[in-house]
């Protein structure tokens, strides 16, 4: 009886000082005693760099996915209050959060999924090359943690520059001896949701029935829209094509200039990222048919990695599809985006090898 009392203030205690945050082995609240649970079996995923831009929304938008059980927030700042704050909500999902990196290796431990927004976002008159030196660090740290801590994970790498940040990784991984490479994945899905929006407002229809596959790379020319195979089936004008696979490619550089200082998208790509990691989930659950656009190593050119559509399974990316029939105005702007993207790909490959 005074046992079961002392562990319900223990519990209370925990959630107002500060929060559920991991805090070792001296903890009031040890996470084996913590009655709360999912509301259903699932899956656990972390978010590593959960406390930025697009890591809260991307939190909060996992919290409410019904197929994550567990979900473990880590930052280098501020990951006790957006972990109280998230916890708060009456979702299924268990939350944990790890500040720094002594607790980064808890955080990664037994997780099925992780999504890396960790980094330095573009500011105006950045390129996403520009990023490169901060970003690459991190990444390469947090990917060490991968390979030690949950080597079977599925990889969701959302930190700029993806052009070379997913190198990186397979690079970081490849040392490790744990690398699949149908395991890590380049988010670009923000650029098929532009895609998706920009073209359905072109032709007058819900951004919902519209599907545009989007290859090549996730950085300027590198990315480059198949207007020719959009869904449903359509035609545009050599105008509309132009304004469109412009617009496409600059819509980052457009909310940077919008946010004038502070920060590049976070809240499209929030949604964009649980878009993306909820068909990574309902891969692994063993759905058939899912299907997405991502930067992965890849046959399908003559370049290691490359964005195509992929079908998501139990192991990840399963199967590339080829690129398809493109017409002459995409077949050009293939050879500029692989001209483009090579670079980008040796200077990720460079940085860990060198
Ligand atoms: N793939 C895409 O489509 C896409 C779109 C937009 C932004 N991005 C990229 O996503 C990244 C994050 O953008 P943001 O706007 O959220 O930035 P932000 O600065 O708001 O947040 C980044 C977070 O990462 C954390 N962080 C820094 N170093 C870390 C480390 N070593 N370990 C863990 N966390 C660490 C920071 O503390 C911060 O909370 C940037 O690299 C940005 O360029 C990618």
């Amino acid at each position: 009886m005074q046992s079961e009392a002392n562990f319900r203030i223990s519990r209370i205690s925990a959630h107002l000082n500060p929060s559920n945050v991991e805090m070792g082995e001296n903890s009031m609240l040890e996470q084996a005693k913590c009655r709360a649970k999912g509301g259903a079996p699932g899956f656990k995923v972390a978010i590593l760099g959960a406390a930025g831009g697009i890591g809260q929304p991307l939190a909060m938008l996992m919290k409410m996915n019904p197929l994550v059980s567990v979900l473990h927030l880590y930052d280098v700042v501020n990951a006790p209050g957006v972990t109280a704050d998230i916890s708060h909500m009456d979702t299924g999902a268990v939350v944990r959060g790890f500040l720094g990196q002594p607790q980064l290796e808890n955080a990664l431990a037994g997780m099925d999924l992780v999504v890396i927004p960790a980094g330095v976002p573009r500011k105006p008159g950045m390129t996403r090359d520009d990023l490169f030196k901060i970003n690459a660090g991190i990444v390469r740290t947090l990917c060490q943690g991968i390979a030690k801590c949950c080597p079977n994970a599925i990889v969701n790498l959302i930190s700029n520059p993806v052009n070379s940040t997913v190198p990186i990784a397979a690079e970081v991984f490849k040392k490790a001896g744990t690398y699949d490479p149908k395991r890590l994945l380049g988010v670009t899905m923000l650029d098929v949701v532009r895609a998706n929006t920009f073209v359905a407002e072109v032709l007058g229809l819900d951004p919902r029935e519209v599907s545009v596959p989007v290859v090549g790379g996730h950085a300027g020319v590198t990315i480059l829209p198949l207007l020719s195979q959009v869904k449903p089936p359509c035609s545009f004008t050599s105008e509309e094509t132009e304004y469109l696979t412009k617009r496409i490619q600059d819509g980052g550089t457009e909310v940077v200039q919008a946010k004038a200082g502070a920060g590049s998208a976070t809240l499209s790509m929030a949604y964009a990222a649980v878009k993306f990691a909820d068909a990574c989930l309902r891969g692994l659950r063993g759905d058939a048919n899912i299907v997405e656009c991502a930067f992965v190593a890849s046959q399908v050119t003559e370049l290691p990695f490359f964005a195509t559509r992929v079908r998501l399974g139990r192991t990840g990316a399963e199967e590339i599809f080829q690129l398809g029939p493109m017409n002459e105005y995409e077949r050009a702007g293939l050879v500029e985006a692989k001209k483009e993207l090579i670079g980008s790909i040796e200077k990720g490959v460079s940085f860990i090898s060198k």
